[in-house]
């Protein structure tokens, strides 16, 4: 499959950057929702799967090109895997650093009962191209962290400055170069796996 020009059917801009950065080696010309003035599409899935579907087709369908969508989210142990799904809208008003607040408050309560901090970040890709129906092909990755117990750095977006990965050095993804936080991170592994897929050989 040779792809040449790719829609990411998202209008946060931290994930469209990411992704742009990550896919530069590939010669792939890469450009966003909110570039072509395509609409947000609403996540109603209640799966990352179903809502990364969901956007890949509807905007591959408006643009008539192949697009990349992501869905992701924080899932936290303590909180039974919240926000997960909800994460985008887990902020009230896609206030990020209210966001963060409300997170610290809750795994503060809950914490009185389940002493765990941990938490993961799940990324799912999903391709369509222009005249299908479905996704053609999925990708995810995980990272597995543990959610600090205040925030720290103003790189990324999101909840970065809360999360410490597993795989690091006690730094959140928010005090990390992007470089760091792309090599170990939920997204950049499942871009990882889309890129051996689709731009190998
Ligand atoms: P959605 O995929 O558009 O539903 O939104 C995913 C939400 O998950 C974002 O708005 C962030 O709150 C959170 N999220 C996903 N990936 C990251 C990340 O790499 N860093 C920080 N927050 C993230």
């Amino acid at each position: 499959m040779e792809i040449k020009k790719l829609v990411i059917a998202s209008h946060n801009q931290g994930k469209v950057s990411e992704i742009r950065e990550m896919l530069k080696p590939y010669g792939v010309e890469v450009v966003s929702a909110g570039e072509l003035n395509l609409p947000d599409v609403e996540e109603t899935e209640t799966t990352f799967e179903g809502n990364a579907t969901l956007k890949a087709v509807e905007l591959s369908k408006l643009s008539g090109l192949p697009c990349l969508a992501d869905d992701s989210g924080l899932c936290v142990d303590a909180l039974g895997g919240r926000p997960g799904v909800y994460s985008a809208r887990y902020a009230p008003n896609r206030d990020f650093d209210k966001g963060m607040d409300k997170l610290l408050a809750e795994l503060a309560d809950a914490n009185l009962k389940n002493p765990s901090r941990k938490a993961h970040f799940v990324c799912c890709l999903a391709l369509a191209l222009p005249g299908t129906t479905e996704s053609a092909a999925l990708f995810k990755g995980f990272v597995d962290g543990q959610i600090a117990t205040e925030k720290a750095g103003s790189n990324g977006f999101g909840f970065d400055p809360l999360f410490v990965p597993d795989e690091g050095d006690g730094r959140t993804f928010a005090q990390m170069s992007h470089e760091e936080k792309d090599k170990i991170s939920h997204r950049g592994r499942a871009l990882g796996r889309f890129v051996k897929e689709i731009f190998a050989n």
